[in-house]
């Protein structure tokens, strides 16, 4: 299955991840876990966490951009849900396989994130924490999904990206059925 992580604080206030992630509900084999949702409190449940990992082929984790970086839970998260022993070290490989898909939208535009921008930098810098991540635990890094000028965009490119996004899961879908030889 597909587990789409999706750590937004306030979804019903979201725009652009809002959109992204109802392009995907009802595709076969996806479940969506909304982690201010399910955890108000920040407790999360690690043994469902992880259960629901090792059943997935397939991790999306999906939020917008706060200070560079993922917002809090889905930091806590990684801390709680990744433990040593299980996604790391001692032999363990929980993870190791997996492939990891990173859906992030910015306010900053591409612009913004160039050496001349108000950024400064492009924004596959600030990826490296979050794709190191992934790699530290032995998922395979996927080609990014990012949604630049998240606040500037119109609802025409909003819903263009939902449906590009959606494709990319139905390719996923379709090239890991070739691979196991078994039917769609
Ligand atoms: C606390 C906070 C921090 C943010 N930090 C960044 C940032 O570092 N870079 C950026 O491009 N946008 C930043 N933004 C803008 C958000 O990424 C943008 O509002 C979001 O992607 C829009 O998605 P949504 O419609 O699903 O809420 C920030 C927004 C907030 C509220």
């Amino acid at each position: 299955m597909i587990y789409v992580v999706l750590a937004h604080p306030y979804p019903s206030q979201s725009r652009a991840n809002r959109a992204l992630v109802d392009a995907l509900r009802d595709l076969p084999e996806v479940e969506v876990c909304s982690l201010y949702d399910r955890y108000p409190d920040f407790d999360i449940d690690v043994v469902a966490e992880q259960a629901a990992l090792a059943r997935a082929e397939l991790v999306v984790w999906m939020h917008p951009v706060y200070w560079y970086s993922v917002p809090g839970l889905l930091k806590h998260w990684f801390d709680k849900v990744f433990a040593y022993g299980w996604a790391y070290g001692d032999g363990s490989a929980a993870l190791s396989g997996k492939d990891c898909l990173w859906v992030a939208s910015t306010g900053g535009t591409l612009e913004a994130y160039a050496a001349t921008g108000i950024h400064e930098r492009p924004f596959g810098d600030f990826a490296r924490p979050i794709e190191e991540t992934a790699r530290f635990c032995r998922m395979n890094w996927l080609e990014p999904f990012i949604v630049h000028g998240a606040h500037e965009i119109g609802e025409a490119e909003l819903a263009a990206h939902a449906a590009r996004l959606r494709e990319r899961l139905q390719g996923w879908l379709a090239a890991r059925d070739d691979r196991a030889g078994h039917s769609p």
